[in-house]
């Protein structure tokens, strides 16, 4: 059905409003979700209590993001009760995991949909209209969403997200994703280059290239992933791996930034590294997570790395990129984790000195392979006192970090106002570091060079110089 387009149609118009959580990868889905039902007639909206349509496009990835969608669902019986032809749909991650176990435990929820049946949510809604309740929880090998053109949700018009593959073959064995996105498959590189071109003509200033393991991007003609090395001749010669999808983009918007994310350490090469170097607008930034500093609980957890094939990488990646922005994700208490293991964690972040991290206790998922073989064996209590040493530690090399801007001039692209200050623009440096300075005559989607002056463990604040 065409985009509605007459006033009298504009006005019977229904709304919809999506809530995303986790990952990027979900918010980048939350923008094709909302073109998918715009072509529909379904218009989003920001006020919730205007909505036709609830959608919370969910995470799975540790208990805790679960609970905030159970909280979230009791807090929409209110909705609901106000609305009665409200529906209610959840989508994404915990939507794919919990399956028509979902319906049968809420009983508000009108629509179970996962990741892969977006395509499918305006014949969902339409049963739903219909008096019934609706799931599509089927995963697909090929689904890219690539020839839609996402509609930009809560977007501050300068940085977006372009989703370059779905789903992850990696089976680290803590992790639900596998489970709830399926099999890792690329999308068509020129539709990616495509999508940059229109934000590029959109105004945008950055994107950020997105999938659980960017390293391992190989398009050869679509379908499901294969290696390099098994592709036919003729497949070989059209294929593009991540390196050669980082160049083409840096050819096809010279003047925009490009970020991606996540990066694996066992996957990362030589030549996406050598690719950023060569391009002014590739970012210097890169996120590696480690997961833990103890060889043994990285075979625990199947991650096919070793400590110092970690920290070979970290070196090649410092050797080309001496000023590279570096991030990790760390798991505290991962199942059998001694107090040795935990503490070469620690050596770990301290060897790398990262710029940041994102740190969390190993939540057990029903499921997983971690979850079929190990005892969480890690007491709460343990698992809580290592992550504050982990956080305490990281908070302090961030510091450090950080206080090593000041007196040097970055780059930054202004995105939005600061929360401190209506006088003050906030934006991030090439590294991925918020920087705030005081407004001038600059305007938001500006590249400006700011002098850092100070610096706290999140933030480096400076003044603009020419
Ligand atoms: N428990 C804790 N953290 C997890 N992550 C993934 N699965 C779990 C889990 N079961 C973390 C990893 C991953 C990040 C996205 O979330 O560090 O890199
Ligand atoms: Fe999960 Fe590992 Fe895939 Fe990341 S790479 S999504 S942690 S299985």
């Amino acid at each position: 059905m065409p985009i509605a387009e007459t006033p009298e149609v504009m006005t019977t118009q229904r709304k919809l409003y999506i809530e995303s959580y986790g990952c990027a990868m979900n918010f980048s889905d939350s923008e094709i979700i909302a073109s998918i039902m715009g072509e529909h007639g379904f218009a989003t909206t920001q006020d919730e209590f205007d909505a036709d349509v609830i959608f919370l496009n969910t995470c799975a990835i540790r208990d805790n993001a679960e609970q905030r969608i159970r909280e979230r669902l009791k807090h929409l019986r209110s909705n609901k009760k106000q609305n009665r032809d409200l529906i209610i749909g959840v989508l994404g991650c915990m939507a794919e995991r919990l399956k028509d176990k979902l319906l049968e435990e809420e009983k508000l929820v009108d629509v179970v949909a996962g990741p892969d049946s977006y395509r499918e949510l305006p014949k969902l809604v339409a049963e739903v209209d219909d008096g019934g309740r609706a799931i599509n929880v089927l995963l697909s090998r090929e689904e890219t969403y690539g020839d839609l053109n996402p509609v930009r949700l809560n977007t501050n018009g300068v940085s977006a997200f372009i989703s370059i593959m779905r789903g992850c073959d990696n089976m680290c064995s803590f992790c639900v994703v596998p489970f709830t996105r399926g099999r890792e498959r690329s999308r068509d590189p020129q539709s990616i280059v495509h999508e940059a071109k229109e934000l590029e003509a959109a105004g945008y200033k950055e994107i950020t290239l997105l999938g659980q393991n960017v390293d391992s991007y190989l398009w050869f003609g679509g379908g499901p992933k294969k290696e390099f090395k098994t592709l036919t001749e003729e497949e070989k010669a059209m294929s593009v791996d991540f390196a050669n999808l980082l160049e083409m983009t840096a050819l096809a918007v010279p003047g925009m930034r490009i970020r991606y994310s996540t990066s694996h350490p066992r996957d990362i090469t030589e030549k996406v590294v050598l690719t950023m170097a060569k391009y002014d607008n590739i970012c210097n930034y890169i996120h590696l997570p480690a997961q833990s500093g103890s060889s043994r609980v990285l075979e625990a957890m199947n991650r096919n790395y070793s400590r110092e094939w970690y920290m070979d990488k970290i070196t090649m990646i410092r050797n080309i990129l001496p000023d590279c922005g570096v991030t990790s994700d760390i798991i505290s208490g991962f199942c059998t984790e001694t107090e040795e293991e935990h503490l070469e964690t620690l050596s770990l972040m301290e060897w790398s000195q990262f710029d940041y991290s994102y740190m969390y206790k190993y939540s057990e998922r029903p499921g997983t392979p971690a979850a079929k073989k190990f005892t969480d064996d890690v007491s709460e209590e343990t698992k809580s006192r290592r992550l504050q040493e982990i956080i305490v530690l990281q908070n302090a090399i961030s510091k450090a970090k950080h206080h090593a801007y000041i007196g040097k001039v970055v780059e930054v692209l202004i995105e939005s106002e600061s929360k401190r200050s209506s006088e003050e623009w906030k934006g991030r440096n090439d590294q991925n570091i918020v920087t705030v300075f005081p407004k001038g005559n600059y305007q938001k989607g500006d590249f400006v060079k700011v002098l850092v002056e100070s610096a706290t463990t999140t933030t480096l604040q400076g003044k603009a110089v020419g």
